[in-house]
Order: structure tokens, then C-alpha cells, then sequence
């Protein structure tokens, strides 16, 4: 070719390019300056800065960055914005792939249109075909107004992938903004929602329809802001106070689950793993009665500062939460002694099943610790259906086939015994520490049930129940009865405790369970 040929083709090349920068160097722009700088004044961080915290540095890959709305009504057809409001793509975290959505609410609020849902469910056929993560980052206004239906088949079909994701790759939602009427149904089939004290907001309804209809006042904060979710209603797993610590933490959590259902947890071999455990001996008080915080017993057990607590406001009855041990991801399921004496009630029932649910789906093993009186009781549980609630928790340990160790402190009452992870449910090893005390129900009321007569009889009726408590505690309230059968496997002293652990999930690796072949089971919902 002549050098003159050349030069046009390079001449040609070169335009070709500058418009490509320039277009790509738009498309980051979001919607303005402007509208730039009021995401900040309003405390939120932008779409793309957000990815360049939660991301390891320079990992992410955009796609669809010229993609835009295809609406013509309502003057839209004037209006438009490369990427057309959500910027999407992929990345690492800690070296490992993570797919993620970040919604731009400086472009048309970052409401849905057909374009952009399109490009969140590109992401997440992409992550279920490489198997891993999607993390959503949302902060909208919801269906995008001028496109109607089409933005709400739009959600629809997002719906409809997170639900045939659910359980084969994790999905987490980080809300930093609105996300309001039927968008909220996204993050709530997700796995773990994060929200953002004060910048975050989440309902089906917002305060002013709240008003109209139902004449209440209410603020938006306190219908559905973090504090609401993360400590009410346990829609959100974790509430931080500002987005950078937020999204810290999404790597955290990442750093503890598979990337798919198909992989084991990552292993991360540390220095200096063990606990302080001193004084674990005598962490359980003498009087059987008497509360201690679950978490000491906890943190003497694991590899040192490795909890991550799920919903930590929510239900505090129930403890949930990774850790490691030895490095190894776990799962723990932990009643609480110093809320409401540690029984299970509602809440904490939905909120132990749903965990269970995930560790069971993500092959992470569960190590359940038990000191549980029995199910609260009371006409407002059992108005609320605390029967088929406190079901879920027995259905998902029962259902469970991955490694299970349980350990019971304290007490092991009535139902609950069997509920929280017992032999008789399929746990792999079961311990009980000498303090255990594992019977149908407490010996007060055991007492007083069984020998009522007596008692009514008895010139000394409290000298008399106190002697039958004696009598009741040495038969029943100690751990021999049930290792004498079998239903619990060894009692050991607490400071045995992690080796225990350790070397039982060590056995476990090989562990292969399964539950007969059905299209799915019926989880009483
Ligand atoms: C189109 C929208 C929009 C929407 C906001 N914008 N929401 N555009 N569709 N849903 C635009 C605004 O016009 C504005 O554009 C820009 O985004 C910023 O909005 P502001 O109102 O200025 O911001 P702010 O004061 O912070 O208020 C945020 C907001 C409010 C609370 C989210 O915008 C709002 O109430 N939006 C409507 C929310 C809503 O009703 N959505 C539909 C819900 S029903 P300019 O050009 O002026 O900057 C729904 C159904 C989903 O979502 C069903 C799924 C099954």
C-alpha cells in the first residue's frame, strides 16, 4: 500500500479512537458535574467510587458502558446518558472474581429502565455461568417513570434471576440510597442486605402513602431506615455508618464463602490463630439461672478475632455468624443466655434458619452452641405462629448436610434440645460440657408438674420442691442421661473445646450426606 493509503487509514484509526475516548471518558461523567457533587452533599458516594472501594485496585472491568435508554415518550427522547444509569461489570476481591451493578442515581435518579435491566441481567448470567458472586449496589428511584410497564417487566425479570441464582452463587445487596415499592423485592431475595445509616432507605410504601392511607406520621428514617431493618424487622443483616466502612465489610464477608455451590469455603492460613482462652472453665455460672454473654464463649473458642455476627441487632436471642478455625469458614449458630434467658422465639427462629440455609447451600460447616431453656412462651408468640417459625429452624438444621458440630454449655430443654442442632437431626458430633443439663423441661416446672400432690400435701411445700429439684437435677438435669444413649457423643471440659471442633471438622472434610431426591422440600414459610 502507498505510504498516502496508510496515513488515511492511520488518519481514519486515529479519529476512530478519539471518538472512542471521548465516549468513554463521557460515560463516566454519570449525570453531571452537578448532580455529582449533590450525591456528595447528601453524604453518599458516587456509582463508580463506590466500586473503587469494594474492589481490589485497578481489578474492574466495565461492561456496557455505552448502552442508553430506548424510551421516546415524556421528552426522553432528548434526554439520554451513556450507561444509562447503572454501571456494570466485573472485579476482584482479595484476587477472587466478584460480579457487580452499581446503580448511578445521578442519571434520572438511577430508575430502571428496559436497558438497564437488561444490564444487571447480563452480569448475573454471566456470574451464574462462571460461578461467582454478585454484588448489587443499589441507590434508585425505582421503575423508571416514562417507561412504564417495560421497567416494570424490567424488575421482573431481575426478580426472577435472583431467585434461580439463589443458592447457587451468593448475591449481596448493599443499599446506599432509595429503594422503594417493589424494588425492595431484589435485595430481600438476596442473601445479605447492607445498609448505610441515615443515606439508606427501604419500604414497600414511603411516609407520605403511609400517610394518606393509613393517616401516620412516620419519617422515612424510621419506616425504613437502617436502624429500622438492621435491628426491627432483620431485613438488613448489617447496618454501618457510612458507606466506606460499609463496603469494607462486604469484603470481609466475601472473604469467609465460596464463590459457588460448587467450591469449599477459601482456607486463610494466618499467624497467631488461637483464642485467649483463659478462664473458659468458668465462663458458665454455678446458678443455672444465671446469664453470661455467649459471645465469651465464642471468642475463647475460634481463631482470635475472626466473628464476623450477622444481624447483630436483630433477635439477640440467637447469635449467627462466620468465623474461622484453623483458617476454615464456619457458621455459627449460638443460643444467647443474656437475652431473654437464651429461648427461641420468632424472630430468632427465621433468623437461625435463614443462616443455616446459606451455610447448607455454600458448604460451610455449622457448629452450633446450645444453653436454650426451651421456645418463649406467651399468647403473642403463639398468636404469631411461633409453631410453624420455630419450624423453620428444626427444618433447616434437619435438612442441613454439611458438617455439624454441636456443643451444649448449659441447658438443653423440651423441643428446643432437639431443634438446635441435635444427634436425633442428623449433627455429625454432639459435646456437652459437665454443666450441660439435658431434660424435657426445667426442674422448677418439672417439679411442680409431677409431683403436684405432693407438694399441695406437704406441710413444708418449699422445703419439699426444693428437695425434688435436688432430686430432679441429679436424675435429669446433667449430661449422662443423654450420653448413657449415644445422643451426645462425649463430654468434654470447655478448654477441650477447639481441638475438638478442629479435629471434628477435620473427620468431616470427607463428609457426603443426602436428602432423598424431590423437586424441593416444603419449608413451612
Ligand atoms: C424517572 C426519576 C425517578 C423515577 C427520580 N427521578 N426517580 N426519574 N423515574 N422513578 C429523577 C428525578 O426526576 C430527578 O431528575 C432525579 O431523578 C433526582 O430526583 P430528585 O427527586 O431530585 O431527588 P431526591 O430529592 O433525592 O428524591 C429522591 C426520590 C424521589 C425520593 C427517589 O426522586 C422520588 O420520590 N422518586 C420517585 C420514586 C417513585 O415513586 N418511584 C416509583 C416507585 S414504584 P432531574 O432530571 O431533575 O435531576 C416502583 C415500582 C417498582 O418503583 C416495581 C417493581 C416490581
Amino acid at each position: 500500500m502507498s505510504k498516502d493509503g496508510l496515513k488515511k487509514i492511520e488518519h481514519n484509526y486515529n479519529n476512530l479512537k478519539n471518538i472512542l475516548h471521548q465516549k468513554r471518558a463521557k460515560s463516566k461523567e454519570g449525570g453531571g458535574k452537578k448532580r455529582l457533587d449533590s450525591q456528595h452533599k447528601k453524604g453518599k458516594l458516587t456509582a463508580r467510587e463506590r466500586i473503587e472501594i469494594l474492589l481490589d485496585e485497578k481489578s474492574f472491568v466495565e461492561l456496557d458502558p455505552f448502552v442508553e435508554h430506548r424510551c421516546s415518550d415524556f421528552g426522553l427522547e432528548k434526554k439520554s446518558f451513556l450507561t444509562d444509569g447503572v454501571v456494570i461489570g466485573y472485579g476482584k476481591i482479595d484476587n477472587r472474581k466478584v460480579f457487580l451493578y452499581s446503580q448511578d442515581f445521578t442519571i434520572f435518579g438511577g430508575s430502571l429502565s428496559e436497558a438497564f435491566s437488561e444490564k444487571i441481567c447480563k452480569i448475573m448470567d454471566m456470574a451464574l455461568k462462571v460461578g461467582a458472586p454478585v454484588i448489587g449496589l443499589n441507590d434508585s428511584g425505582g421503575a423508571r417513570i416514562q417507561e412504564g410497564v417495560v421497567s416494570l417487566a424490567g424488575y421482573a425479570n431481575i426478580f426472577l434471576k435472583n431467585t434461580l441464582a439463589s443458592g447457587v452463587i451468593p448475591q449481596i445487596s448493599a443499599i446506599l440510597g432509595p429503594c422503594a415499592g417493589g424494588a425492595v423485592y431484589s435485595p430481600a431475595i438476596t442473601d445479605f442486605v447492607f445498609m448505610a445509616k441515615k443515606t439508606s432507605h427501604m419500604f414497600v410504601t414511603g411516609p407520605s402513602v403511609v400517610k394518606t392511607v393509613m393517616h401516620e406520621d412516620i419519617t422515612m428514617e424510621e419506616l425504613g431506615g437502617a436502624e429500622t431493618h438492621a435491628s426491627r424487622t432483620g431485613v438488613a443483616h448489617f447496618s454501618y455508618n457510612n458507606e466506606i466502612e460499609l463496603l469494607g465489610e462486604i469484603r470481609k464477608l466475601i472473604s469467609y464463602i465460596p464463590l459457588n455451590n460448587m467450591e469449599r469455603p477459601p482456607i486463610l492460613v494466618k499467624e497467631n490463630l488461637e483464642p485467649n482462652s483463659d478462664g473458659i472453665n468458668s465462663v458458665v455460672p454455678i446458678n443455672s439461672n444465671k446469664p453470661y454473654d455467649m459471645h465469651s464463649v465464642i471468642f475463647k473458642i475460634i481463631d482470635s478475632n475472626s466473628f464476623l455476627e450477622v444481624h447483630k441487632e436483630y433477635a439477640a436471642n440467637l447469635i449467627v455468624g462466620f468465623a474461622r478455625m484453623n483458617g476454615q469458614s464456619i457458621g455459627i449458630v449460638a443460643s444467647q443466655p443474656a437475652h431473654l434467658a437464651g429461648a427461641l422465639d420468632i424472630d430468632s427462629s427465621v433468623k437461625g434458619a435463614r443462616f443455616v440455609r446459606f451455610c447448607d447451600a455454600f458448604n460451610i460447616p455449622i457448629i452450633t452452641f446450645v444453653d436454650v431453656p426451651g421456645f418463649l412462651p406467651g399468647r403473642d408468640q403463639e398468636w404469631h405462629g411461633i409453631i410453624k417459625h420455630g419450624a423453620k429452624l428444626l427444618y433447616a438444621f434437619a435438612e442441613a448436610t454439611v458438617p455439624k458440630i454441636t456443643i451444649i454449655t448449659r441447658k438443653a430443654y423440651g423441643g428446643a434440645y432437639d431443634v438446635m442442632s441435635s444427634k436425633h437431626i442428623r449433627s455429625d458430633l454432639n459435646f456437652a460440657w459437665p454443666s450441660a443439663e439435658i431434660a424435657v423441661m426445667g426442674p422448677k416446672g418439672a417439679v411442680e408438674i409431677i409431683w403436684k400432690n405432693k407438694i399441695k400435701g406437704s406441710k413444708n411445700s418449699k422445703k419439699e420442691i426444693d428437695d425434688l429439684t435436688e432430686k430432679y437435677k441429679e436424675k435429669f438435669a446433667n449430661p449422662f442421661v443423654a450420653a448413657k444413649r449415644g445422643y451426645i457423643d462425649d463430654i468434654i471440659e470447655p478448654s477441650e473445646t477447639r481441638n475438638r471442633i478442629i479435629s471434628g471438622l477435620e473427620l468431616l472434610k470427607t463428609k457426603v450426606d443426602k436428602n432423598p431426591k424431590k423437586k424441593h422440600g416444603n419449608i413451612p414459610l
